[in-house]
C-alpha cells in the first residue's frame, strides 16, 4: 500500500581496510501495489538493497522512503515502529524452532504491543490467509519447506505491513512448491493491495509474479522496465543473458544453413503474436518457408510469439524477404539469438 523510493542510495562494506561497494548510488522508485522483482546473479547487491529498504543496512548515502516517511531520518524509536510495518520473508524461513507456528506469529505480534485479547484471533486469521489453519501448534521440524514459507509469509505479514520484501523466498523450494508459494504471494498483493518486493536468480519466478523488474550487476541497477518489455526487448547484456531461455530453440543438427538457405527467428510482441504472418510472407515471396520451431510465451498474460523458419531460395530474394522483416512493425527478427 505504499510506494518506496530510494533517493541517492548506495551502500559501501569497509572489509579489513578494503571499501566494497556493495550498491553504488542508485536512484529507485517502486510503486504502490506492484509486485517488483530484483534480479542478478550471486554478489550483485540484491541483498543488501533489500536490507536497505527497511535499514537493517543503514544507507552510506541517500534517503530511504517507504510510504510517508524519510526512514533516514527518523528517530531510533520510530525507526523501529516502521520497521513492524516492513514485512519480511527470507529463503531459510527463519523460524524459532523450538516454537509453535502459533508462537512464531505471536512473538512478531507481542514485539508490537498487539491487543493480547485480539491475539488468538489474529493468528487464525493469518493461517487462514496462508492455508495453514490445521498446522497452529505444530513444530517447524514438522512442517514442509512449503510450509514453513507459509508461516514465514504469516509472520511477515502480522502486523499489516505497508511492504513486503522477499529475499529469495522460493529459492530453498522445488518447483512445485516455488509455484504454490508465488502463487500465494500474488493473491496477497491482490486481495491486501500490498507492496512486494521479491528478489531472486530465476527470471521464471519474474516471468510467474512480477509487474516490473530490475536488474542488477555489480551493485548497480543496469535496467528497469516492465517485465513483458524485460523479455521481449531486452537492452542490456547480462538482461539478455537472463531471457536468453525463452529465445532458445534447438537448430536441427541435419541443417546446414548457407547464403540460399538460412535459418531465422522471429518474434512477435503483444498484439500481433497470434496473427497469421506466415500466409502473407508465403505470398510475398518466390522462397521456401518452412517452420522448424515455434511457440507463444505468455508473460504477465500477454502474449510473446516465436517462430523458427527455414528460408531456402535464391539469395536476392532472401535479401527482400529479411528486409521486409526488418522493415514490419511488429515483425521482428529476433536478432541477439539468430
Ligand atoms: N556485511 C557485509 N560486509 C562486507 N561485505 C558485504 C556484506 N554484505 C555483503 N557484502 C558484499 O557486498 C556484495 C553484495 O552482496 P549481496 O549479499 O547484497 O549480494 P546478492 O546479490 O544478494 O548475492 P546472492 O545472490 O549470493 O545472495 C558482495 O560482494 C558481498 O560480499
Ligand atoms: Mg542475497
Amino acid at each position: 500500500m505504499s510506494h518506496i523510493e530510494l533517493k541517492g542510495v548506495s551502500k559501501t562494506y569497509d572489509v579489513k581496510g578494503k571499501s566494497v561497494e556493495a550498491v553504488k548510488t542508485t536512484d529507485l522508485s517502486i510503486r504502490s501495489g506492484e509486485i517488483f522483482g530484483l534480479i542478478g546473479f550471486s554478489g550483485a547487491g540484491k541483498s543488501t538493497l533489500l536490507r536497505l529498504i527497511n535499514l537493517l543496512e543503514v544507507p552510506t548515502t541517500g534517503d530511504v522512503i517507504v510510504g510517508d516517511d524519510n526512514l533516514t531520518k527518523l528517530s531510533k524509536d520510530k525507526l523501529r515502529v516502521k520497521r513492524q510495518k516492513i514485512g519480511m520473508v527470507f529463503q531459510h524461513f527463519n523460524l524459532i524452532n523450538s516454537k509453535t507456528v502459533a508462537e512464531n506469529i505471536k512473538f512478531v505480534l507481542k514485539a508490537a504491543k498487539y491487543p493480547k485479547e485480539r491475539m488468538d484471533a489474529r493468528v487464525d486469521e493469518l493461517l487462514t490467509l496462508v492455508g495453514l489453519s490445521d498446522k497452529r501448534d505444530a513444530l517447524p521440524k514438522n512442517l514442509s519447506g512449503g510450509q514453513k514459507q507459509r508461516v514465514g509469509i504469516a509472520r511477515a505479514l502480522a502486523n499489516d505491513p505497508e511492504v513486503l520484501l522477499c529475499d529469495e523466498a522460493t529459492s530453498a523450494l522445488d518447483p512445485e512448491i516455488t509455484k504454490e508459494i508465488l502463487k500465494l504471494l500474488k493473491e496477497i498483493n491482490k486481495t491486501l493491495g500490498l507492496t512486494i518486493v521479491l528478489i531472486t536468480h530465476e527470471m521464471e519466478v519474474i516471468k510467474e509474479i512480477a509487474h516490473r523488474v530490475g536488474v542488477m550487476s555489480n551493485g548497480e541497477i543496469i535496467e528497469v522496465d516492465d517485465v513483458y518489455n524485460i523479455f521481449s526487448n531486452p537492452t542490456h547484456e547480462v538482461t539478455k543473458g537472463f531471457v536468453q531461455e525463452i529465445y532458445n530453440f534447438q537448430v536441427p543438427p541435419h541443417i546446414k544453413t548457407t547464403n540460399e538457405n538460412r535459418i531465422i527467428t522471429l518474434k512477435f510482441a503483444k498484439d500481433t503474436a497470434e496473427e497469421n504472418h506466415l500466409n502473407q510472407l508465403y505470398k510475398l515471396f518466390d522462397l521456401n518457408i518452412s517452420i522448424l520451431n515455434g511457440r507463444i510465451e505468455y508473460i504477465n498474460g500477454d502474449p510473446l510469439g516465436l517462430l523458427m523458419l527455414q528460408v531456402s531460395g535464391d539469395e536476392a530474394e532472401i535479401g527482400r524477404f529479411f528486409k521486409h522483416i526488418d522493415d514490419r512493425i511488429g515483425l521482428e527478427r529476433a536478432e541477439i539469438y539468430g
